[in-house]
């Protein structure tokens, strides 16, 4: 089997949905269920013999060894990570705990572990360590894209976070000769996002009547990728990448913000029209995210040469299919809509002046 950290959050849950979608080899499943993680995205699984949820924490020592004792996992693919960046300017220490802290914990129950293990396996166990572009910093208008060289510059604390564990994770690899694959990702989007990141906030929002928030000008550029494709490519990485390597993986479709906005308004004006007027109406500008990274661009070149991998959909086609699965499904995001998410919009929302934009 294998180990999965953060398997209820948003990207391990739909890779554990895809994994065992496609092979009957089971996952164990360790998160410790923060406000971002939600078993419901599991339900499919719910009586499902091949997956076995496991609720703890990466950080707690105890519970990881005997966890790896007793279902001895080939691999071990970390999710599990406070994700958020806006959250981790309001409160950051969260962000040590679990994402250095408690990557260092995972790092040395897994160490102890591979340590034991026989020669073939030992050989093969692979420890798979997600991580994001954020870690490279911000690009300018005419810069290249980021690159597997790219020097680390992080920004926020989420991204200075994800960097320190991604250090960690190099040097476990480098001394202690533990088989370590990293892979940075750009922006993922689709099903079971939680409703605090741009994509399905803006999709709740404007169902609600609520204002589209764009930080400051809307003028900083992402690169999109749907997350099934994100999923495919973790795959490939476990199961061909070098050991040491790292994989930097994206969608090659860089957008800026106001401009995907409307794109979501204008699939909704389509798919659900108001009485009157476009939800485009319902755009505000607010006071920018600190630190705020104006751009960031993948250059993917490298899995896909070693690892024949590219993404399989389009912007085009997988934002129009996220927009249907959220009208679908609204009653998965009225469900993750209450206690600490409803605390969490009044913290960052209350000190942004909003400036409707004219459309
Ligand atoms: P998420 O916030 O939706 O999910 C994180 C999951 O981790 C939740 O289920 C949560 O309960 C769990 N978790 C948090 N702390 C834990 C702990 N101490 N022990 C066990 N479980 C814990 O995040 P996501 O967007 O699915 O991101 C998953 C990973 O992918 C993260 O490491 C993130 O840095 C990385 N990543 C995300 C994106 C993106 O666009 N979302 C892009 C690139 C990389
Ligand atoms: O690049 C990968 C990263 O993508 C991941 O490592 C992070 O875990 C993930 O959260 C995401 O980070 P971003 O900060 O880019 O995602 P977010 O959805 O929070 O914001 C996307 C852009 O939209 C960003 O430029 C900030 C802006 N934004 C966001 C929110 C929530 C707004 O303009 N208004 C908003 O209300």
């Amino acid at each position: 089997m294998i180990l999965v950290t953060g398997g209820a959050g948003f990207i391990g849950s739909n890779f554990v949905l895809d994994w065992l979608a496609r092979c009957d080899e089971p996952v164990l499943n360790l998160d410790k269920l923060t406000y971002a993680g939600n078993l419901g995205n599991l339900a499919a699984l719910a009586d499902d013999p091949r997956h076995v949820f496991v609720k703890g924490d990466i950080g707690d020592t105890g519970l990881v060894a005997g966890l790896l004792a007793q279902h001895r996992p080939r691999a071990i693919v970390h999710f599990a990570a406070e994700s958020h960046v806006d959250r981790s300017i309001h409160g950051p220490a969260d962000f040590i705990t679990t994402n250095v802290d408690g990557t260092f914990s995972l790092l040395e129950a897994a160490r102890a572990y591979w340590q034991e293990l026989d020669g073939e396996f030992m050989t093969a166990f692979r420890f798979l360590h997600v991580s994001t572009d954020e870690v490279y910093g911000s690009l300018g208008p005419d810069d290249a894209p980021f690159t597997e060289a790219t020097p680390y510059a992080p920004n926020s604390p989420y991204a200075a976070s994800k960097a320190s564990s991604d250090h960690l994770v190099r040097a476990w690899h480098r001394t202690y000769g533990l088989p370590t694959l990293t892979t940075h990702c750009s922006n993922n989007y689709g099903p079971y996002q939680f409703p605090e990141k741009l994509i399905p906030l803006v999709i709740a929002n404007a169902r609600q009547g609520k204002p589209l928030p764009i930080y400051g000008d809307g003028g900083q550029r992402r690169d999109w990728l749907y997350v099934a494709d994100h999923c495919a490519a973790l795959r490939r990485v476990l199961a061909a990448g070098r050991p040491g390597e790292t994989y930097d993986i994206g969608g090659g479709e860089e957008l800026p913000n106001l401009a995907l906005v409307h794109t979501l308004c204008a699939i909704l004006d389509a798919r659900l029209p108001k009485a009157a007027g476009g939800y485009a109406e319902q755009i505000v500008h607010v006071a920018d995210r600190p630190g705020h990274d104006r751009r960031y661009a993948i250059d993917a070149a490298k899995i896909e040469r070693e690892l024949g991998w590219t993404p399989q959909e389009s912007f085009d086609s997988g934002i129009r299919k996220t927009v249907d699965w959220y009208l679908a499904n609204a009653a998965w995001v009225s469900a993750v809509q209450s206690g600490d998410y409803l605390r969490w919009v009044d913290t960052n929302y209350a000190a942004r002046a909003m400036h409707s934009e004219s459309v």
